[in-house]
C-alpha cells in the first residue's frame, strides 16, 4: 500500500492494519513521506478516528521508531508524569525536582508547545544554555547521579513523535484522542518507567473540552499503559482558567522557581503537591496519600525541591546565575495592561483565547519554523471568582514583538467575562481514574 492509499482508506473511515500503520510511521520518520501527505493523514484521523487496536498499533509503531530505554540498572521505582496540555500548565517544571527530592526516580521526556498550549521543553529552554537534547547514555547517567532528567524526543527516542508533534502543532490536528494517546504513550513507553501519573486537562483551555471526552482519553491512555505493564493513574483536572498566574515560557519558569522556593500561587501548589503525592505512592506503596501529600508540601517549603531543581539546571548546562537574579532576565519592550471595563466578578476566562494570544506574541509557534520569544508572556492578575472594579488591571501582556500585539491584547480583553454574581469555583481535581475506572475521592 502507498501512503496515498492509506490516506484514502482512513478518509473513508476504514480500519487500518498494523502493517499499514507501521509502514506509514516508519516511512514518515525516514523522510520518505512528505509533510503534506502526513498532514492529510492526520486530518483524516482527526475526522474518522481510530479504534483502540489501531491506536495501540500507532503508539507501538511510534515508540519503536526509536529506542526503548533500559533503566533496570538503576534501583528504585521510575515514575513519570505527563499532561495532555493546558494554558499556564507549568506543573512538570516543579514536579520533576519535587518528586525526585522525595526519592522517586523521574525519567521525564516532554514535548514542546502544542497549538495554544505551552510545552515543558520550550519553558526549560528559556533558561539560557539548558540542553534538553541529552543522549540516551547521558540520560541514564543523569538519572543514576541525581535521580531525575528532563529531555525531549530525539533522533533516538520516539523520533516519529518529534516529527508528528511539530506537524500537528500547526495543522489543526491536535484535538484527537488517538493522536494524543499515541503521542503521549509512545514517549512514556520509550522512557523505561514503571509507573505514570497523567494530568488529563478538561475545559476551555484543554484539548478535551468536556468531562466525557477527557474521561474517554484517560481510559485510552490508562489501557495502553497498563497493557504494556505500567501502573497508570490519571487525574482529570480543571482547565477552565490558566493555572497559576503566568502564561508564556520564561514567565512560567520564573513562577515555577518561585513555587520551588516556597512562594507559589495556591492552585499551582495544591495541584503540584497532589501529583507529587500520587507519584510518591506509586513509587512507595507503603505510604498513605496523606503522608505523601504532606511530604510533598514540606519539600516545596524547606528548599529541598529547589535544591534538586538547581542540580537539574546544572546537569543540563543551564545558566544558574539567571536563577540567582530573576530580575536580570531580558526585559520586554512592551508591558501592556488589560483593564476591566466594568465592576463585578470574573465569571470566566477563556484560556483558549489566552493561549492563542500567547502564540500571537511569540510565546508559541504559528509555523514549524517559528522561533519562540522566551520573554513574551501574559501575567493573569485576576482569576475566576475575583472581584474587580472598573479600570483595574486584569492581565499584563509582555512582549518585544510589535506585530499582532493589538490583536493579542484584544484576545485577552475578550477572554474575560465579568458579571454581577460571584461564580461557583470548580475543584482543581475533578476525578481520579485508574485501570478499574473512577476512584472514590472521599
Ligand atoms: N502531550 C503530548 O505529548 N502529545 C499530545 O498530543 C498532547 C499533549
Amino acid at each position: 500500500m502507498t501512503a496515498y492509499e492509506i490516506i484514502l482508506k482512513k478518509r473513508d473511515k476504514q480500519e487500518l492494519t498494523k502493517n499499514e500503520i507501521k509502514m506509514l510511521v516508519d516511512d514518515y520518520t525516514a523522510g520518505k513521506i512528505p509533510d503534506y501527505q502526513m498532514s492529510a493523514f492526520l486530518m483524516a484521523v482527526y475526522f474518522a478516528g481510530m479504534n483502540f487496536r489501531e491506536t495501540t498499533d500507532l503508539t507501538i509503531a511510534m515508540r519503536d521508531s526509536g529506542t526503548v530505554i533500559d533503566l533496570s540498572m538503576i534501583p528504585g521505582k521510575k515514575v513519570d508524569k505527563h499532561s495532555t496540555g493546558g494554558v499556564g500548565d507549568k506543573i512538570s517544571l516543579i514536579l520533576a525536582p519535587l518528586a525526585a527530592s522525595l526519592g522517586v526516580i523521574v525519567p521525564m521526556i516532554s514535548g514542546r508547545g502544542l497549538g495554544h498550549t505551552g510545552g515543558t521543553l520550550d519553558k526549560l529552554e528559556s533558561i539560557p544554555g539548558f540542553n534538553i537534547g541529552l543522549s540516551i547514555s547521558q540520560f541514564q547517567q543523569t538519572l543514576k547521579d541525581i535521580g531525575v532528567c528532563m529531555i525531549g524526543q530525539t533522533a533516538e527516542i520516539a523520533p516519529a513523535d518529534k516529527k508528528l508533534y511539530a506537524l500537528r502543532d500547526v495543522t489543526g490536528t491536535v484535538e484527537s484522542i488517538p493522536l494524543i494517546s499515541a503521542s503521549i504513550m509512545s514517549k512514556k513507553l520509550a522512557e523505561g518507567i514503571d509507573a505514570l501519573v497523567l494530568d488529563v486537562k478538561v475545559g476551555n483551555g484543554a484539548f478535551m473540552k468536556s468531562f466525557e471526552r477527557a474521561a474517554e482519553l484517560a481510559k485510552n491512555l490508562i489501557s495502553i499503559g497498563e497493557n504494556s505493564g505500567k501502573s497508570v493513574i490519571a487525574l482529570l483536572t480543571n482547565m477552565d482558567e490558566p493555572l497559576g498566574k503566568a502564561v508564556g515560557n520564561w514567565i512560567e519558569m520564573r513562577e515555577s522557581i518561585e513555587t520551588l522556593r516556597g512562594d507559589g500561587p495556591d492552585d499551582l501548589v495544591e495541584l503540584t503537591a497532589a501529583f507529587s503525592a500520587y507519584m510518591l505512592i506509586l513509587a512507595k506503596p507503603e505510604l498513605t496519600y496523606e503522608e505523601a501529600y504532606f511530604r510533598s508540601k514540606a519539600n516545596l517549603k524547606n528548599g529541598r525541591a529547589y535544591e534538586k531543581f538547581l542540580e537539574i539546571v546544572q546537569r543540563h548546562g543551564g545558566d544558574t546565575d539567571i536563577l540567582a537574579d530573576l530580575d536580570g532576565y531580558p526585559k520586554t519592550k512592551h508591558a501592556i495592561p488589560i483593564t476591566a471595563k466594568s465592576d463585578g466578578f470574573v465569571l470566566s476566562i477563556n484560556c483558549l483565547e489566552v493561549g492563542m494570544a500567547g502564540v500571537l506574541i511569540g510565546a508559541g509557534r504559528r509555523t514549524k519554523e517559528d522561533a519562540i520569544d522566551y520573554s513574551s508572556g501574559i501575567m493573569i492578575h485576576k482569576k475566576v471568582g475575583d472581584r474587580v472594579i472598573e479600570g483595574e488591571i486584569l492581565a499584563t501582556v509582555y512582549t518585544s514583538i510589535d506585530d499582532q500585539l493589538e490583536s493579542a491584547c484584544q484576545k485577552i480583553e475578550q477572554a474575560y467575562e465579568i458579571g454581577f454574581n460571584a461564580p461557583d469555583k470548580k475543584p482543581l481535581i475533578l476525578a481520579v481514574m485508574d485501570r478499574n475506572g473512577f476512584r472514590d475521592m472521599g
